[in-house]
């Protein structure tokens, strides 16, 4: 048994005793956890892409893509910040390799837009453990990432459609390419 006055050495887990309080529940912390992968699967993704673009000519596209990998990085590392501040130190997964040629950009794009539906989902899904939970600081944090994702899928959504308006022969794939050149060099407002 422990004497009161003994000094009690930490534990496997440093953090578990000193942020106790905010503890995340084992669910909760699972699927940040699993989030911090799709975050960073969505960077590799896009960085692939951006590759694509630039061997296959498309500048513009290039740099959009490039920029979208960085942005998605930082999405990882906002939730392993907010897993380390809660007492829960975050697991950096493996990431498995993403597709690395596409047929077309109006392919590669419809691609992009499905991976942001697959991170909206989850996102979606932790909030409805945070509401189940009352997990508020968690449904505060996520907050952020609900509003990001509508923006996300409305800014491939326009991408998408400009093919409908401009078309899909060289010329208005230059167009394209040029539209994707502009919002590259647009710097998206930070969080
Ligand atoms: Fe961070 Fe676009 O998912």
């Amino acid at each position: 048994m422990k004497k009161f006055n003994q000094i009690s050495m930490p534990e496997k887990d440093e953090h578990k005793n000193t942020k106790e309080y905010k503890k995340l529940s084992p669910k909760m912390k699972k699927a940040l956890n699993d989030q911090v992968g799709l975050e960073g699967l969505a960077s590799n993704s896009y960085l692939a892409m951006a590759s694509w673009c630039e061997v296959t000519g498309y500048k513009g596209a290039a740099d959009y893509f490039y920029a979208q990998s960085d942005e998605e990085r930082t999405h990882m590392i906002k939730i392993v910040h907010f897993l380390n501040d809660m007492g829960n130190a975050a697991t950096i997964p493996a990431i498995k390799a993403p597709t690395a040629s596409y047929k077309s950009l109006e392919g590669l794009i419809k691609t992009a837009l499905k991976n942001e539906q697959t991170v909206t989902t989850a996102i979606h899904k932790m909030v409805e453990i945070t509401q189940k939970e009352k997990d508020h600081s968690t449904y505060a944090f996520l907050e952020w990432f609900v509003n990001e994702q509508v923006q996300e899928e409305t800014k491939f959504e326009t991408l998408l459609q400009k093919f409908d308006l401009i078309g899909r022969d060289k010329i208005a794939i230059n167009e394209i390419d040029k539209i994707l050149a502009v919002e590259a060099a647009t710097p998206e407002p930070t969080a």
